[in-house]
């Protein structure tokens, strides 16, 4: 998503100023070009040259600075913009953005810029609860600015509250976010499930299985980032929660069939990548199960097949866990459920299926063609998945984005 992608980084005069440093890093390593623009301010911060050197690029700190490639034509930064992001922005950015001046080489890049323009509010609580800094930033976000935050938490006066710089994992996923606005699954509506459901026997002891969710939340964050509104729906896991997706936690197969019919109402698709627990117990013990001297047999049931009975007018998606006979499996699976698409996930190598961050896949759809991927990163093979989905929705009738 950020691959190739030119953005420009504002870094304001906030204590705020050296995580832009990791923001930049971030970026950069995606693969986008990242031309910072510094504010006096910000340099009395954090230096110039750690930026020059985390990008790669030079460093903008004036407006007329001759030593910079952009000095002369001032607006060239702005117009090669996919997206401009302002993070750490101060109240005093904020208001000058507001007012319309541009006195300075950031404001004039993000007065001047046709690209959307993201702001990351840092500042002393009282200063950010300020009507004047709430109706700037209103009247920024009335301009359609994207404002992320800030976050709650230790602030530079030694006091807690709000004001802090938002997490870079909201920035950056936001900036993925705005950048796949008006992307070809805009408009679309796409539900992924995720996770290992746990089936419980007792209040502290489960039924489940080794999935991660990295392979349902990387279909997500893919979904997002090609402007799609995404619900996820997931089982526990130890991820962090994608930015800019409806997440719902369900613990059991039946949550979890719950939940998806409920949000598949108004879905185009449905991708499920949980590993949906095949058996549960008949009945779980009220209490903890003690220690007894003999074995224990619990008496399982089949727990309900949520792709194969949820109904309505989106196409479907499966994901078929197989350890032997891949494609045969697989494609029983795509019949029996009713699927426009099954990913047979081979588990047998240790750097697929489960708990990975790498898979090995092969895509089959309902006439029959078979696609066997190399070994690639779960992100990677969520944007093959998307690709077959985006081709196979039905021409929408309009493709308003997404409002963020
Ligand atoms: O989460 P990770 O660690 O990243 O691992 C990813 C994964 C291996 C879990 C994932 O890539 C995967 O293969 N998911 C499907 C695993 C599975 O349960 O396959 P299955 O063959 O049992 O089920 C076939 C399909 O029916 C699946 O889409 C499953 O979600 C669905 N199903 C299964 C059982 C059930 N009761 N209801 C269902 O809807």
């Amino acid at each position: 998503m950020l691959r190739n992608k030119t953005i420009v980084l504002g870094i304001t005069g906030s204590i705020a100023a050296y995580k832009a440093a990791e923001i930049a890093s971030q970026l950069t390593q995606a693969g986008a070009k990242v031309n910072v623009i510094m504010t006096e301010e910000a340099i009395q911060f954090i230096s110039p040259v750690t930026f020059r050197a985390i990008t790669g690029r030079p460093v903008v700190t004036e407006m007329f600075d001759l030593a910079s490639e952009f000095s002369i034509e001032h607006v060239s930064l702005a117009e090669a913009a996919d997206i401009v992001v302002v993070a750490p922005a101060t109240a005093n950015i904020i208001a000058k953005l507001a007012a319309g001046i541009a006195d300075d080489m950031l404001c004039c890049t993000v007065l001047a810029t046709k690209a959307p323009v993201v702001i990351a509010p840092a500042m002393e609580t009282n200063m950010y609860n300020n009507p004047i800094t709430q109706d700037n930033l209103a009247k920024l976000e009335a301009h359609d600015f994207v404002i992320i935050g800030p976050a709650m938490g230790w602030l530079a006066s030694g006091k807690e509250g709000l004001g802090r710089l938002a997490d870079i994992r909201d920035i950056i996923g936001n900036i993925c976010q705005v950048l796949g606005r008006g992307g070809e699954l805009a408009g679309r509506h796409i539900v992924v499930t995720a996770g290992g459901t746990q089936e419980p026997i007792d209040p502290v002891r489960y039924i489940s299985n080794r999935s991660s969710g990295k392979m349902g939340y990387a279909l997500a964050e893919g979904a997002r980032d090609r402007g799609a509104k995404v619900t996820l729906v997931t089982a526990p896991t130890s991820l962090p929660e994608p930015v800019g997706v409806d997440v719902i936690q369900v613990g059991t197969a039946q949550e979890m069939r719950q939940a998806v019919e409920n949000v598949t109402l108004r879905a185009d698709a449905l991708i499920m990548a949980a590993a949906v627990a095949d058996y549960r117990p008949i009945k779980a013990a009220k209490d903890k199960i003690k220690k007894g001297k003999v074995g224990l047999t619990l008496e399982l049931e089949g727990t309900p097949d949520i792709l194969g009975t949820v109904k309505g007018n989106f196409i479907k998606v499966g994901f078929a866990a197989e350890s032997s006979n891949l494609v045969e499996n697989a494609k029983g699976k795509l019949k029996q459920k009713g699927l426009a698409l099954i990913v047979a996930n081979d588990i047998t190598a240790s750097d697929s299926g489960f708990g990975t961050d790498t898979n090995r896949v092969t895509i089959i759809d309902r006439e029959g063609k078979i696609d066997s991927l190399p070994l690639l990163r779960k992100r990677e093979v969520a944007d093959k998945v998307l690709d077959r989905v985006a081709k196979l929705l039905p021409k929408p009738k309009s493709r308003r984005p997404n409002k963020i």
